[in-house]
């Protein structure tokens, strides 16, 4: 029997040491960046969009060249996809074309469809529901500040959206608290393991190692009311309620003075940078494990 194909689509589909082992390995790349390991020698991932991307689109296209591989991006709306071919056929010919392909796509059911009829790895690069390759740099740029996510008390506030959904599937994994503090309708459902509910913003943010937000509007959503979101706005007086040494993420792009102010990203809390920059390292640890059965050669002191 073959191995199964590496998809990194769920959080929770993956075996949380292999997650934990990606984590190293991202961080092991960022150490080489100057002398980054061409273990992508001819091979080739497609990227698929039908939203708008910077850091996804830029971060697995540097991430795969730098590392000795092609990339070939299309937008959704150029496609036969977007016309009358079937997912299930789009997913059968890229797997004649290319090692892996990073779907940003709307639909969480039809990325997973794709990864049904695909036999190379599919990545998520967004759906509706999830956002797994942010999480993955956000958790490294939390170790790298804080020194480890372990026991970390992070505080998500504003919309519960599909960043969010995928803060709360990384939680039991790396046993941190995740604090969602947003609106009452829009309250997670089911609270996870690791996983509470705070309505009051002020409350929640008491004591946090990290406060961590997003757009009220998510592409998609334009024209949305954000009327509701303003109490959750990530302001001073807000900041100040979490620890001294906490830091501010959003995993960008961001609408300054919506969900958070000018005056929070202008401080050395605000991270997002280096949170921006750290997609780079992510993609290419994951990648390497996605293509690894491709002929990728990773370092099996990370435990894949
Ligand atoms: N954070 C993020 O995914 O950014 P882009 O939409 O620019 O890819
Ligand atoms: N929640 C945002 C994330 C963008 C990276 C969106 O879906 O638009």
């Amino acid at each position: 029997m073959p191995p199964p194909i590496r998809h990194f689509i769920n959080l929770p589909d993956i075996p949380p040491e292999t997650l934990k082992g990606i984590l190293a390995h991202a961080h092991e790349m960022k150490r080489s960046k100057f002398r980054p390991p061409q273990i992508f020698d001819g091979l080739s991932l497609a990227m698929v969009f039908d939203k708008r991307s910077t850091r996804t689109r830029m971060s697995f296209e540097v991430a795969m060249k730098q590392l000795g591989g092609h990339t070939i991006v299309m937008n959704a709306e150029e496609m036969q996809i977007t016309g009358s071919e079937s997912l299930e056929d789009t997913a059968k010919v890229l797997s004649r074309f290319v090692d892996g392909a990073m779907f940003r796509i709307s639909s969480h059911e039809k990325i997973e469809e794709i990864a049904r009829h695909a036999t190379i790895p599919i990545i998520n690069g967004l759906t509706d529901r999830s956002h797994p390759c942010q999480i993955m740099a956000d958790l490294m740029t939390i170790e790298e500040k804080l020194g480890s996510v372990q026991g970390r008390k992070i505080v998500w506030l504003g919309d519960y959206n599909n960043v969010a959904m995928t803060f709360a599937q990384a939680a039991p994994v790396w046993d941190f608290e995740l604090v969602v503090s947003c609106p009452a309708d829009l309250k997670p459902e089911a609270t996870a393991a690791h996983v509470v509910y705070i309505e009051d913003a002020s409350k929640a943010a008491a004591g946090a190692d990290v406060i961590v937000t997003d757009t009220w509007v998510s592409m998609g959503q334009e024209g949305k009311s954000i009327e509701k979101f303003m109490p959750y706005q990530v302001n001073p007086t807000l900041m100040k309620k979490a620890k001294n040494d906490a830091i501010f993420m959003h995993c960008m792009p961001i609408h300054r003075n919506e969900e958070v102010t000018d005056d929070v990203l202008a401080t050395s809390a605000s991270v997002i940078y280096d949170e921006a920059e750290n997609r780079l390292h992510a993609q290419k640890a994951i990648l390497a494990w996605c293509l690894e059965e491709s002929g990728v050669s990773v370092q099996k002191s990370f435990g894949f």
